[in-house]
């Protein structure tokens, strides 16, 4: 494990701006770079919001959103977790569970507003008298919730879904506050609204890859498999985060973990190495607020299982708050892959596939 990864001659493509402009011609590292301004502005967007629902007697508060736009329960889960005083889920499917009734707070998340997943759980929550907020740029979401008299938080569009984390992930956290139901996270934005936009500047593409961490890893994980793991807590939402933005925006397989859990499954997989597909670059997402033994978990783990990877790396957050160190990790993720598209010659912005199934199956 190196602290200080060496830069490749793939990164070092990374400073050429002729690079950059030829592998994303339609300028998405724009957007990426856009995401700290646009984490304030959906705070002024959430505290507009008006008719938000009453929280008496709540019992739970459930997330519902797909890819990109699901991935705010992610966030939202990791973050109030410590907070709320009742339990938040992440809902990423067709059905809701049974427990989700006339005592949960839903909020309804869809870019676009015409996932076909979030509506049909959206109308389910509907049914049984949820409270029920939405989070979107418009759609068929945006005309139902309206009609019900469900608060919408309309959100800026003409981005793509994982490109406008701010504007879905941000709105939820906003309203659980406006509703008492997240104690101290004013402080907490406050700090990730600076946290992200110092790593977005040491990001930016006009920081050379000797010292850029995000080009750096970038060409580093050309030709390899990615695998990320996060400590805990947060860590791990951003793991999971890095791993779909690996998949979208560098247009790679790549898999995700968090420890302890990890320390009981997958690292038995990498401990047999001989299965294993491709040579492997393994990002670890660490923060200050460790459990001791889970910082021990991560020496001990990657000692293990040494001989079996290409490299392990680090990314430090040295944030206090877990909302701040998980928008740190984002903003250094979401540089990351889409470098790590470009280094490839991989147009960051189009998901095609996506596209593909959605057309296939009239969603
Ligand atoms: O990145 C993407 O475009 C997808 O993961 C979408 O976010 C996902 O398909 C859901 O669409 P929406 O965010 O519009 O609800």
């Amino acid at each position: 494990m190196t602290a200080t990864p060496a830069t490749t001659p793939e990164a070092l493509k990374l400073d050429d701006p002729a690079t950059l402009a030829e592998a994303d011609p339609t300028d998405f590292l724009s957007a990426v770079e856009g995401l700290p301004a646009q984490l304030g502005e959906a705070v002024g967007l959430a505290d507009a919001a008006e008719d938000l629902p009453d929280v008496t007697g709540l019992g739970s508060i459930a997330v519902l959103g797909m890819g990109g736009s699901g991935i705010s329960g992610e966030l939202c889960r990791a973050v109030l977790a410590p907070l709320a005083p009742v339990p938040v889920a992440t809902l990423r499917d067709y059905d809701i569970p049974a427990w989700v009734g006339k005592d949960t707070l839903v909020f309804a998340v869809s870019y676009s507003g015409n996932t076909e997943e979030t509506l049909t759980a959206f109308r389910q929550a509907a049914a049984r008298g949820a409270r029920i907020v939405a989070v979107t740029t418009g759609g068929a979401l945006a005309q139902e919730a309206a009609a019900s008299g469900y608060p919408v938080v309309a959100v800026p569009g003409g981005l793509m879904p994982r490109a406008a984390l701010g504007y879905v992930a941000i709105p939820p956290l906003v309203v659980c506050n406006r509703l008492g139901l997240a104690p101290g996270i004013d402080t907490a934005i406050d700090e990730a609204l600076e946290v992200a936009a110092r790593r977005a500047a040491a990001c930016h593409r006009s920081v050379p890859a000797a010292s850029n961490l995000a080009k750096t890893l970038a060409g580093r994980l050309v030709g390899r498999l990615p695998l990320v793991w996060g400590s805990e807590g947060t860590a791990g939402a951003a793991a999971y985060r890095l791993k779909c933005q690996l998949n979208e925006n560098a247009k790679v397989i790549a898999n995700w973990a968090v420890f302890p859990e990890l320390n009981h499954n997958e690292v038995v997989g990498l401990y047999h190495s001989e299965t294993i597909p491709a040579p492997l670059g393994i990002l670890v997402l660490r923060h200050v607020g460790e459990n001791p033994r889970t910082a021990r978990r991560i020496e001990v783990t990657t000692s293990l299982i040494a001989d079996s990877v290409d490299f392990v790396e680090e990314i430090w957050t040295t944030a206090a708050s877990p909302l701040a160190r998980l928008l740190d990790f984002v903003v250094a993720g979401d540089h990351l892959s889409t470098y790590l598209g470009i280094a490839r010659g991989a147009d960051p912005a189009p998901i095609v596939v996506i596209d593909l199934l959605k057309a296939a199956l009239g969603s």
